[in-house]
């Protein structure tokens, strides 16, 4: 028997029917939950992830804009269009999409944003209220897979937890994310000599690298739980993640849990993005 799969996008159709009529109460009482949404540039990923945002937002009954500028765009330009968001009262959420063209200064962008409309949880305001353990917006990916551990039924006080990877977006926060639950947390990036010898004894492991077969059987134990943020192309051209799922699935047995790429994390990111702009909404309510 093989490691049981967590199904992201099951959680995640529950999570927006909550989210779907917490908002149809608060649309009720005159204040629909907004979410706006910059895109700059035409990188085509970013485009295509705006939009899914954005239908997210009219499938859950949230008001949605999109604004949409050409790389042309300057940095004062855009933190004018950053500053009209914030005093516009049917704006609950401001999302900048990342990456912004290189001339523009990502950082003075999201720093721009009032810190009560920053659903991405990516300045350093909601940085600081994680690290504190103060109540906040968290970022959507490492929120979304701490759902997705809760969904196991794993408690997480007194459990080892493994993250692979430092970014400011996934890795760090999820860290943060996993002690504030009293798990005891070993940051591992690329950077660490010997992966294995820190996976192997963990009862949780998130690897979020975007790195194809960072985590492989060798490396884990049966029983644990294992969350694969990454999204990868295979030789094959199929969609897949950091973990060697196949063999690691079957490593993890019996008792692990393992979620699938697509249709673990990648269902969760919007939902919580969702749910951040909700929580941002009842807060301004
Ligand atoms: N680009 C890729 N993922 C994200 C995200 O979660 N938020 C923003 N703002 N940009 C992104």
């Amino acid at each position: 028997m093989s490691a049981t799969l967590i199904d992201g996008k099951a959680l995640s159709e529950r999570l927006r029917g909550e989210i779907a009529a917490r908002a149809a109460a608060l649309t009720a009482a005159g204040r629909q939950p907004g979410l706006a949404v910059i895109l700059v540039g035409d990188d085509a990923a970013s485009a295509v992830y705006v939009r899914n945002k954005v239908k997210a937002c009219a499938d859950g009954g949230f008001h949605s804009v999109l604004e949409q500028y050409p790389a042309s765009l300057t940095q004062a330009e855009l933190l004018a269009r950053v500053a009209a968001l914030n005093a516009d009262p049917r704006i609950h959420g401001i999302l900048v999409q990342m990456p912004l063209p290189p001339h523009l200064d990502a950082l003075q962008v999201i720093e721009a944003i009032a810190p009560a409309k920053d659903v991405d949880g990516f300045s350093v305001h909601s940085a600081g209220q994680l690290l504190t353990g103060l109540p906040g917006l968290r970022p959507a990916t490492p929120f979304g897979c701490m759902k997705l551990i809760e969904s196991t039924g794993v408690a997480l006080r007194g459990k080892h937890a493994v993250v692979v990877g430092r970014s400011n977006t996934v890795g760090k926060p999820m860290a943060l994310l996993l002690l504030q639950a009293n798990a005891t947390v070993t940051v591992c990036h690329s950077g660490t000599p010997d992966l294995g010898l820190h996976t192997r004894p963990a009862d949780i492991v998130v690897v979020a690298t975007g790195r194809r077969r960072t985590l492989t059987a060798d490396m884990v134990k049966p029983g644990a739980v294992i969350i694969d943020v990454g999204i990868n192309r295979g030789d094959d051209g199929k969609l897949c993640g950091d973990v060697d799922f196949g063999p690691v699935r079957e490593a993890l047995s019996p008792g692990g849990f393992i979620t699938p790429v697509p249709g673990g994390v990648g269902p969760m990111t919007i939902t919580m993005l969702l749910a951040n702009t909700l929580q941002a909404a009842e807060a301004a309510a």
